[in-house]
């Protein structure tokens, strides 16, 4: 593969350049790409106009953005997209019943990224995004996830700093010790207050039928001690989406 005179490949600048854009900065000029990619402005430049070219990027006036066709080759056959389109029927139901967040998890890395979320009008705030990430920690899809992740992964991120959200994010590694040990033994997390104080997540696995956990599907909704009574709703929709799942 080509590489640069630091040694550092053209894939490996490309991958800077494509995560240069979020949800805040859609749009960039070259010269932000260059800065927030870490590029000399020429590099970037170049670069940028070879993913242009290819319809990776697209230009927008003085600025350029992430094209359809990435889109559409993450998309094609992506297994994400394929979980995500079996669990969408089940998704919207449990939203329908629950109100507020119903969203699905994956985990990714050492995090959890959402790949869908239904919200509603004057639902109770949510930080989670399609496409954006949590720490395994502090999230309850994160924590479902985490519990039944291998040990490996476990220990990796008990051994990190556990930073905080708010004063009730699990920060103390023997308690997020025990917290695991009780999602494994009740199938579900509730985490009140922990990523932000206004509200309270819950999430339980989606498994496969031959019982490995693909996923958490889970809900956000007002910090008013009522979320327990989602649980019921989350379970059997994790039920329903896990037996859809052939693959
Ligand atoms: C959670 O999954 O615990 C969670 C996620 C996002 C929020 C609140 C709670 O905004």
């Amino acid at each position: 593969m080509a590489r640069s005179d630091s040694g550092e490949s053209v894939l490996e600048r490309v991958v800077r350049i494509l995560e240069a854009f979020t949800p805040d900065a859609p749009a960039l000029g070259v010269g932000e790409v260059a800065r927030r990619a870490g590029l000399p402005p020429a590099t970037a430049s170049r670069l940028v106009a070879d993913l242009v070219a290819h319809g990776l990027l697209v230009r927008d006036d003085r600025r350029v953005r992430v094209g359809t066709r990435l889109w559409e080759l993450a998309s094609r056959a992506s297994p994400t997209l394929s979980l995500r389109e079996t669990a969408m029927p089940v998704l919207e139901d449990l939203h329908r019943v629950v109100g507020h967040h119903a969203q699905l998890g994956v985990l990714d890395g050492d995090e959890v990224l959402f790949v869908e979320r239904l919200s509603a009008d004057r639902a109770v705030i949510n930080l989670t995004r399609i496409a954006a990430r949590l720490p395994l920690h502090a999230s309850s899809s994160g924590q479902v996830l985490l519990a039944f992740a291998s040990t490996v992964l476990q220990e990796r991120v008990l051994a990190r700093p556990l930073g905080g959200f708010t004063r009730n994010t699990i920060t103390d590694p023997a308690a997020l010790r025990r917290v695991l040990a009780e999602i494994r033994e009740r199938g579900v997390a509730l985490c009140p207050g922990h990523i932000h104080l206004d509200a309270t997540g819950v999430a339980v696995p989606v498994r496969r039928p031959d019982g490995q956990v693909v996923a958490a599907v889970s809900v956000v909704v007002p910090n008013d001690g009522e979320a327990a009574r989602t649980v019921p709703a989350l379970t059997e929709a994790a039920r329903r989406i896990g037996s859809r799942l052939t693959h």
